[in-house]
This record gives C-alpha cells, structure tokens and sequence, in this order.
C-alpha cells in the first residue's frame, strides 16, 4: 500500500466545495424556517429606557420579538468559560439594561423573511440614557491582568534589565502600535436553532467549537447536555471568530422558542465587526540592549492592550520575548484598558502576530544600531534552549531555516544601507526577514473508527474542517494506518455526537486530532487481526471477518492526550524564517514582490495543504502589515469601516511570489508522527518582514502598523 502521508494530495472535499454540494450553516433549510434579524445598541455606553416596539410589531412578515422583557433567563455561562480571563462575552444576553458598546445585541426579531426581520428590525425605537463611552486608549486607566486565556500568567522577569540597560553598547528604546482588526471570513456568521421537541435542541452553526458551543447552550437553557446537538460540516473561515461565548446562538435558540419555530440568524458583513470578537488594539514599547559584540544583554516588552467592559482578554504580546532569543535580563509586562468596544477574542496568532511584529522590528532596529546584518544578529542570539521555561526545545532547526531561507531568497545580494536599491521602474527596493514561531501544542481527543461489510472504514471525531484540510489529512491518518487506500475511509467530523476534540485553535488540530484517529484505527485493525489473522484483502475474506464477529459493524473508540512527561521535559514551539522584498514607489504604495519562507515544524502530513496554509498565513500577515485596521469613531464608539470596502484585506492581486519551504523532520517528542500542528505560524513574522523591508527600501521606520502610503511620502 502506498503510504499517503507526506503526500501533496489534494483535498478530498474539494469537489464538493466547487461544485457547491458542501453545506455551510447558512445553506440548511428547515421546514417553517423563520428568519432572525438582531436588534442591536446605537449607543456605546449607557442604559435602554424604553424599548418601543409598536411599528416592529405590525410590520410585514413579523412574527415574534425576543426583548429584555420575554427573554428567558438564560444561566450564566460556565465558569471555566469566563473566570480565567478566557475570551468571549463573560455574561448572557439580555438579562440587564446595561449597554456597553455600539452593537450590544438587545433582542432579535423574527419574521418570514431575511428582509421582513431586517426592516422589522430598524423599526425598533430604543430610547436610552446614554454616557459619553470611553474609546480612547490614551484616556483610560491601564490596570494589571492576571490571567491569558487561560494559560500561565505572562508578567515575568528574569535577570536585571535595568543594569543590563546600563551596560549596554548599543540599545533602542521604541513604541510599536498594531490597529484593532477583524478576522473577517468570507463566511459570515449562521445559525439555526431547531427545537426539536420542548426540551431537545439543535443547531447548525458555523462554529470552530461544536462541543464548548453545546456547553454553552445547554448550561444557558438548563438542558442536559446530550439533549443539545451542534452541527457543523463545513466552515468558510475563521481565523479566530466562530468560537467562544458570544450571544447570537442563545437569541436564535430562544427566538425559535419563542416563535415555536426554527429560526436562521445570518450576520451581515457589519456585524462581523461588533458582534464575534476582534483583535485588540495594541501599544508596545521595546527597550532593548546589546554588547559590543551583538549579544542582547537586556529585553525589556511592555504591553497595552484593550479589552471590552464586559469580559477580560489579554492580547499576550509578550509571550515570545521571554524565549525567543538568549538573553539574561528579560522583561515581560502586560496591562488592559477596558474601553467601550465590542470584546476582543483570539484572531490569526493572537499574542504572537502583533507581538512577534514588534520584536522582530525592535530586533531590526537594533541590529542596525549595532551595525550587524540582521540574519547574523539573529544568529548570534540564538535560544539554544527555552531559557525562560528553563527546558530543552522538543526539537529546533531554526539556523536551517536563516540558512536555507537566505540562501534561497539572494539574501547576500542586499545593499546594507537603506534606500539604495532601485527597480528598473524607479520604485525602491527593499529586503526584510523576521523570525517566525508558533507553540506546538496538543490537546485530549477522541475518535471511533468503525469497518462496514464492504470494507469501508468510517472515523468520526466532534472536530471541524475550516478550511485547513482536516477532511484530507485525518483520512491519510486512517489510511496509512490501516493500510487501505484512502478511498476507502470516509472522515466524519463537525457533529456535538461524536467523540471529544477541543476548539479548532491554536494551530493544534493536526497534532491533537492525529493521534485520535491514528489510535483508533491501529485498535481497530488489533480487533480485526485478533478475529482473522489479518486485515482482509476481498470481500470473500470480509465476509469471513464479519460472520466471525457476528456483527454488521466492527467498531473501536479510542482517546489520545498528550504525554504529560514529555510535555514537562521539553519546549514544544515550531519556528520559521521569512524573507521578503518589497517596491516601494513614489506614492509610498508597497508592493510586495517575492515572500521565502522556510518552516520547522515537525512533520509534513501533507506538503500542498501546508504551504497552502502557510501561503494564507503569510499573506494575512502582509495584509496586517500593509492594510488591515478597524476604525472605532472616538466620540461614539462606532466602528466607521464597518464593511469590506473601506476595511482592506490582502487579495489575489496582492499576493506575491511565494517559495515555501519546509525542513520536515519529524519531532521525535511529539506523539505518532512527530507531526507539529500548522497554520498561525504562517502569519508570525510577516508583518516584521515587510515593516523591516520597507525600512530598508525608504529608511523609514514606521511602527505603527498598517503602513499605509500616508506615513511613507
Ligand atoms: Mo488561533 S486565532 O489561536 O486559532
């Protein structure tokens, strides 16, 4: 059998995809469906003192309103959701007439149609008692957190970074700004709330979190947890949305109570702005020193960031700063100011892409005061070892990357100082690299792997597809496994029923639902060898197994989790080296010419969809770098490019040259494979590339990002 891991092969459900057969959440028609449409706050701060809902109410196609006043009382969500700072709204919907940001969602209305609700909708009178919102980082009042997502707490200090400052021969002391910025899927969000009998519910939602979502809602609504079920087959992106606790998927449940009747919310492209999360606005202030021979003697990254009202989140900015580079004096700060904007959640590496873009532009910065080429500055730096979790790294082939990476980009061809390469078009040339990283994470999961009488094998696990390629690679897993050809394993996924996986996040997905499968499968064939001897090769021999087993199924379940000593012995991180030129021309417009990237992270299960991912990433981090920024208004609170025309994302036109590379070498310390989940990666370090390129091409240094033609001419 041919093995088909480490094969570029192309996706399984593609076909589907482009011939529209796959269905997302806002495709599923019920009978008597009703259509949801969000009443939502025009105010940023302040309380509702009346809700008049006369001309809603006589509106064509109206059938039901869910307010404050006939709301039920929904249960707070799961402490485990909520206390540790993890992101997501930390309370229900509805339940008080507090408002907190321009787009609270203060009730639904349901009718016909998608355009009756819509126009029901804006009949709504809502009269409040509003307060002057506070929008401005620079007026707020920045306290400590304690908590990230969950994780360990990120203030830390290591060594003395004030003599490690006095010290130094060359040091730089500099503020970086990144702007809010929304995931922005194609897909916007969908849900359809089912009530399939009084006390039994189901959703089709577009969600990369079926199994916290099926907590979410029945800890709301009091029911068992079996008696809710989400479902979700196919996700058009999400990049960080689609997951924790925010409103929308309570308020279509309840709708649909309220209406008896299955109810479809679908958001419009503006309520991607205020309703699912966001990245938080961050400020960021590296001191950094180094010794005459280019070592870092002092790291010093303090952090701003903004959360809403109403939940905490930490951007963890400085997460990287403590091991990314060898250092004794390591600094590592963090502090939130709550504004009145909708809640900040995970987006597109959250912590490491604006995080990573300042210290790999602070890295730069340095490198030039201290007169070294900037590949070499990271070189001499380099972290043989995590020194702030004082452990060795699982495995690390970061100098291969540098090397590779600038061999393959002409790295020596750059003229040292800045603007003094030029196309043949006038527009000048830069070159900039950074240093990317991800940590290699692995979470439990389960799956059941059942063999059929016709020799098909189906694996289910509660995970998602949201466009990575978890419906190609799970079954190469299977496959391989087994050793069956791949046509014969169909891969389940997306349903609350099926065994355990964690939020699709993290990049972990391949390293933690892998195992799952690959363990489930290799129990499966132990089943059907203990039967048989072997695993069948024809359907007489398939007949023989199955009258053998008695059964018209043969079916296992197996549960993975990481492996706790190794997970204390060693660092698990991926890494990365990017290079990029950019043309920079008279009108300050950047154009991104050529991306290198070399990756270390473990393992290729499958090369087309890696560099597909890493593609993605990268051009998400150039994007970051060049256009992406959410504009809140400062006196209302309102978001003002609310839409995707005035909100600029990287498209095909933007898109350069790509050469990605991977080193694929397994890590022996990871389970199975030694495969390292991939994806966020991607986008770390992209944006430093292009800012330090642009530095190089023009001499300016811009740190406040999107580097738009305006902060160039
Ligand atoms: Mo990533 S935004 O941690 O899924």
């Amino acid at each position: 059998m041919n093995a088909t891991i480490g094969q570029p092969l192309t996706r399984l459900d593609g076909r589907s995809k482009v011939t529209g057969t796959a269905t997302y959440a806002a495709e599923f028609q019920r009978p008597h469906l009703a259509y949801g449409a969000l009443i939502q706050s025009t105010i940023a701060n302040g309380r509702i003192a009346k809700v008049d809902l006369s001309s809603a109410k006589v509106a064509p196609g109206v059938i039901g309103i869910l307010t404050r006043e006939n709301a039920p009382r929904f249960k707070r969500y799961p402490d485990k959701l909520t206390k540790n700072g993890a992101p997501g709204e930390s309370r229900v919907p509805l339940q008080d007439d507090n408002v907190y940001w321009v787009g609270q969602h203060l009730g639904i209305v349901v009718a016909e149609t998608f355009e009756q609700a819509t126009h029901a909708a804006s009949l709504v009178g809502v009269q409040y008692e509003a307060q002057a919102p506070l929008v401005s980082v620079a007026a707020a009042h920045p306290t400590q957190p304690e908590k990230f997502i969950g994780r360990e707490s990120l203030q830390s200090t290591r060594g003395d970074v004030n003599a490690g400052l006095a010290d130094a021969a060359h040091k730089i002391d500099v503020l970086y700004s990144t702007p809010i910025e929304n995931h922005n899927p194609i897909e916007t969000i969908s849900t359809t709330a089912e009530w399939e009998a009084p006390d039994r519910l189901l959703i089709h939602e577009s969600t990369r979190g079926i199994k916290q979502l099926q907590t979410i809602v029945a800890n709301a609504f009091g029911l068992p947890l079996e008696n809710v079920r989400i479902v979700c087959k196919f996700i058009g992106g999400a990049f960080g949305s689609k997951a924790f606790q925010w409103s929308h998927t309570l308020l279509a449940a309840a709708a649909a109570q309220l209406v008896k009747r299955p109810v479809k919310l679908t958001f419009g492209r503006s309520q991607m702005f205020d309703s699912a999360g966001q990245r938080a606005y961050t400020e960021q202030r590296f001191s950094l020193g180094a010794d005459n021979s280019g070592k870092l003697v002092a790291v010093r990254h303090a952090t701003i960031t903004h959360c809403s009202p109403v939940s905490e989140y930490t951007e963890p900015c400085g997460r990287m700063s403590r091991m990314l580079y060898s250092c004794a004096n390591v600094e590592v700060s963090h502090k939130l100011v709550r504004l009145n904007l909708t809640t900040p959640c995970p987006m597109r590496a959250p912590g490491e892409a604006p995080g990573i873009f300042a210290l790999e532009c602070a890295l730069d910065e340095l490198a030039a005061a201290a007169n070294v080429d900037p590949v070499e500055f990271r070189l001499r730096n380099y972290a043989e070892s995590d020194e702030h979790d004082n452990k060795p790294w699982s495995s690390k082939k970061l100098r291969e990357c540098y090397e590779r990476g600038a061999q393959k980009f002409g790295w020596s061809k750059r003229v040292k100082e800045p603007g003094s390469m030029r196309a043949a078009d006038g527009s000048q040339i830069g070159f900039g690299m950074a240093t990317a990283i991800y940590p290699a994470g692995q979470q439990k999961a389960g799956a059941i792997a059942i063999l059929n009488r016709d020799g098909t094998v189906v694996v289910r696990c509660a995970t998602h597809e949201i466009g990575t390629g978890t419906y190609t690679a799970m079954p190469q897993f299977a496959a391989d496994t087994l050793g069956i050809p791949i046509e014969k394993v169909r891969f389940e996924l997306g349903d609350s029923q099926f065994p355990e996986a964690p939020n699709n996040g993290g990049s972990w997905l391949t390293a933690t639902v892998g195992p799952a499968v690959i363990g489930a499968c290799r129990e499966l064939k132990q089943k059907v060898v203990q039967l048989v001897g072997s695993w069948p090769n024809d359907s007489t021999q398939m007949a023989n197994l199955f009258a053998r087993a008695g059964q018209n199924q043969i079916q296992v379940h197996f549960n993975s989790e990481p492996n706790k000593e190794e997970r204390e012995k060693f660092s698990f991180f991926s890494f990365g080296a990017l290079f990029v030129e950019v043309h920079v021309d008279v009108l300050g417009q950047v154009r991104v010419k050529r991306a290198v990237g070399v990756y270390d992270m473990g393992r290729m299960i499958n090369p087309l969809l890696a560099r597909s991912q890493i593609m993605g990433g990268m051009l998400f981090g150039f994007s970051m770098a060049l256009m992406e920024s959410t504009i809140p208004d400062d006196v209302t609170g309102r978001i003002v490019n609310a839409n995707l025309a005035d909100y600029h994302i990287a498209v095909h036109a933007d898109t350069p040259e790509f050469d990605i590379d991977f080193i694929n070498e397994p890590d022996p310390h990871m389970p199975d494979l030694g495969a390292r989940g991939i994806g966020e990666i991607g986008i770390v370090g992209a944006p430093a590339a292009i800012a330090n390129a642009v530095f190089h091409a023009t001499g300016k240094r811009v740190r406040d990002l999107p580097i738009t033609p305006d902060k160039l001419i």
